[in-house]
């Protein structure tokens, strides 16, 4: 045959029947069956007398629901008359966000923000230790340094400042991660005075001018912005399609009253918010397990709810977290098993799920023009 299918021969399971079985499956996130969300191609069946394998690529590979989907699909296929043995292999494919007058950032496919308004609920953190959890996933992550006047993410992913300083900037690959920050160019100690104008330049410099992928694609680009209604959080959001944005507080009033001015502007900027993460939410003692609540607690949960916005999570505080982050391995890396490492990994799946949803829309809207 020319294009090397094999058309079913007399009592096999026709492709109209398992595209049939296989639609009963439907996407949580984007309430729609996987067939018509273009799931399986029709190259992907393969059927061989009774025995009959398809590949599902979904839309990231943090996909809380893939095993399950996974099982339902051979459930359903081994149910159809004429299958003794189905395989069901799942991949994915991470699809570009692009946004309506927006010019996108070559070798990015989305951009998540990681953004609060008040300083030191831990954003930098989140940004690193977020993008750990897309890679353990299996997907391919960049984080960008927004915080162009106190970059963190040199010291928190254990790579020396300065260390560009004569041979311009790129990016360091750490951890698996693709890393820019302008702290790599900033010799120690020297202090760089920023007017608003320069961070605009800085945050489009970071976006447009680093090949982010040069060594292929990124499914995801984390971008740590610095708090406050900030220049750089402007320039984002004038600069770049951000798929979403994620706001970071601790469970206090008042750093909940902040995260709403945060929610409000990137509302005003037409940036999507894909949600809200309390940090810090509770300490557990690691001798006797009893839980305090520092800072209070499901404020975030509250205020998210208030704004007809999704809580994505809480991550208790650890004094691990801090010495990871001082120390250049994130606790990502050095404790995976931790609660704090177990929370973010939740959170990063619904995050890549968020996108998956952002992207649909964005180009259900170009396409509806
Ligand atoms: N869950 C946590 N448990 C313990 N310490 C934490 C936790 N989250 C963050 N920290 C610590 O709190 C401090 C502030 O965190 P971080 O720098 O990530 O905040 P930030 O919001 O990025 O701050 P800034 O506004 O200055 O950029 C750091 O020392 C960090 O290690
Ligand atoms: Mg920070």
């Amino acid at each position: 045959m020319a294009d090397g299918k094999r058309e079913p021969s007399d009592g096999e399971v026709s492709r109209e029947a398992i595209l049939a079985a296989l639609s009963q499956i439907e996407d949580p996130d984007l309430h729609r069956d996987i067939v018509s969300l273009g799931f399986i191609k029709d190259e992907d069946i393969n059927v061989c007398a009774g025995n009959v394998s398809v590949r599902i690529v979904l839309t990231t590979p943090a996909c809380p629901v893939r095993e399950k989907m996974k099982q339902q699909a051979e459930e359903l296929l081994l149910a159809l008359p004429g299958i003794d043995h189905a395989e069901v292999n799942m991949d994915a494919e991470v699809r570009q966000t692009t946004m309506r007058g927006q010019r996108p950032v070559e070798g990015v496919r989305n951009i998540i923000a990681v953004a609060s308004n008040k300083g030191g609920v831990g954003k930098s953190t989140l940004a690193v230790n977020l993008a750990l959890a897309l890679t353990k996933f299996g997907a391919r992550v960049g984080l960008m340094d927004a915080d162009l006047t106190g970059p963190n993410l040199p010291t928190m992913m254990g790579v020396e400042g300065g260390s560009q300083a004569d041979t311009g900037l790129s990016t360091v690959e750490r951890y698996g991660v693709k890393l820019a920050s302008i702290g790599f160019v900033l010799k120690k100690g020297v202090a760089v005075v920023w007017r608003g104008p320069m961070i605009g330049t800085g945050v489009r410099q970071l976006l447009h001018d680093i090949p982010w992928g040069a060594e292929g694609e990124l499914d995801y680009l984390v971008v740590d912005l610095p708090p406050g209604t900030s220049d750089a959080s402007m320039s984002m959001a004038q600069e770049a399609p951000i798929a979403g944005t994620v706001i970071v507080t601790t469970p206090n009033s008042v750093s909940l009253e902040d995260a709403m001015k945060a929610v409000m502007m990137f509302e005003k900027l037409q940036v999507p918010v894909f949600g809200v993460i309390e940090n810090m939410s509770y300490f557990e003692c690691p001798h006797c397990g009893e839980r305090t609540e520092i800072f209070g607690h499901g404020g975030a949960q509250v205020t998210a709810e208030e704004l007809g916005l999704d809580f994505l999570g809480e991550i208790p505080l650890d004094v691990k977290v801090r010495e990871s982050g001082d120390s250049g391995v994130p606790i990502m890396v050095s404790d995976p098993e931790s609660p704090v490492s177990k929370a973010i990994l939740e959170i990063a799946q619904k995050i890549a799920a968020k996108t998956s949803v952002q992207h649909f829309f964005a180009q259900t809207a170009a396409a509806s023009g």
